[in-house]
């Protein structure tokens, strides 16, 4: 099954939400501090845990992702809590990123791409992103226990930061997570880059 198709059977088969409203807190106190307000984008934003804490916290936030289930849940959470943000399904394969924000995040998501897809996304989000603004990425790396399940691209040790060449990297770090909010348990093995334009 394609990635995409996955990921929309998966959403649509938890009653409850499949992330369990994880929040990447440790990363995104990054931009309160940094940035503090401004225009955020979050590529793969699943339910919109990320999204919806930083549209609460005042920033003006677009979320997307390629699963309509998912970005449907991110609008009905978003009534339910009354956060104003907007919401779009869309394609990371052949997104292109209409306008400049002062973060564009993206966890646990680019690595469903191929590598020359990976390279042109991140690319369009570091020429989107305004001077002083902030990119948060996080990605699989190889040897990552999934590796073999997905048709997926693992990182290699260091390859995430290369990308970030000529930025601040304000932090960096290859580490391993395990994973209990779907399937068996499993590790990853993660690479994160938090840089600063
Ligand atoms: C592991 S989840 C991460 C969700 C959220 N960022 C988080 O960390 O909780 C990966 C997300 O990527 C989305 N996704 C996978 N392939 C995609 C693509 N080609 N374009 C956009 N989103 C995609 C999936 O629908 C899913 O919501």
């Amino acid at each position: 099954m394609e990635n995409k198709h996955y990921f929309d059977k998966l959403y649509q088969e938890s009653k409850d939400l499949l992330w369990k409203g994880f929040i990447h807190k440790k990363q995104l106190k990054y931009l309160l501090e940094e940035l503090k307000q401004g225009k955020v984008l979050d590529l793969g934003a699943g339910e919109g845990a990320d999204a919806i804490f930083l549209a609460k916290k005042g920033f003006k936030v677009k979320a997307a992702d390629i699963s309509e289930t998912a970005i449907n849940r991110i609008k009905e959470i978003a009534k339910k809590e009354k956060v104003s943000l907007e919401a779009e399904t869309a394609d990371l394969e052949t997104y292109q990123i209409k306008e400049n924000y002062d973060a564009i995040i993206s966890f646990a998501t680019i690595h469903f791409l191929k590598k020359e897809q990976i390279d042109k996304i991140i690319k369009e989000i570091k020429e989107h992103t305004n001077k002083g603004g902030i990119n948060i990425i996080m990605v699989f790396r190889e040897g990552d226990e999934t590796q073999g399940d997905f048709d997926m691209y693992y990182f290699k040790d260091g390859e995430l930061k290369q990308y970030y060449t000529g930025w601040e990297i304000l932090s960096y770090r290859e580490y391993e997570k395990l994973d209990t909010a779907h399937g068996k348990p499993h590790t990853h093995k993660i690479a994160t880059i938090i840089a600063k334009k």
